[in-house]
């Protein structure tokens, strides 16, 4: 399966949540087996043979292509969470959304300096979610290989804004 077949599985939905934004749904991708498989397939081509001990995910729908990913290069999953779910100590970081803020967390042993990392989420957008996740990986001494998304909106300064990280992204579909 292609990419661009891919991403004619994803669907556009006009003035959701809010009038003004088309939102890009990716439950018609999930249901179709093929377009669900190929994506993660891709993504395995990628990092398969290179030295990644960790894929870190983002919840919610981040931990959907994370923990697929992992289990085909089989190495293990790191979750990044929203807050309240992780038992134990933690590292936060608070980020800025369109509307207000939220929280992401990890747990503080889960990465050191011998872990290489992948960060995978579904979509990039401001890129608000990912540079949370990006500091909270620092925190814990381990090196980030890069941001890998299976949609990037081009139209938002996400991709900038990881670059102004120094973290590289990879994205499959635009
Ligand atoms: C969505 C998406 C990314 C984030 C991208 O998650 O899954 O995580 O927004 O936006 P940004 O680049 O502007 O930060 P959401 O917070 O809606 O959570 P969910 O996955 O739990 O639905
Ligand atoms: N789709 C899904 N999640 C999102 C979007 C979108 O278009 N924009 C920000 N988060």
């Amino acid at each position: 399966m292609t990419v661009e077949q891919i991403k004619a599985t994803i669907a556009s939905i006009p003035d959701y949540p809010k009038p003004g934004i088309t939102f890009r749904d990716i439950t018609p991708l999930l249901q179709d087996g093929d377009a669900f498989a190929a994506s993660i397939e891709y993504f395995a081509e990628r990092y398969r043979g290179s030295q990644i001990t960790q894929i870190a995910a983002i919840e919610a729908r981040g931990f959907i292509f994370g923990a697929a990913l992992a289990k085909a290069l089989n190495c293990g999953l790191t979750l990044l969470r929203k807050p309240g779910k992780l038992p134990g100590e933690v590292l936060s970081q608070r980020y800025q959304l369109e509307y207000g803020s939220d929280e992401l967390q990890i747990r503080a042993d889960s990465l050191d300096k011998n872990d290489h990392v992948v960060i995978i989420d579904d979509l990039l957008a401001t890129g608000g979610t990912v540079a949370a996740a990006v500091q909270l990986i620092e925190q814990t001494q381990a090196s980030i290989q890069e941001a890998a998304f299976l949609v990037t909106l081009d139209e938002l300064p996400g991709e900038q804004k990881l670059q102004q990280q120094g973290v590289a992204c990879y994205t499959l579909c635009r």
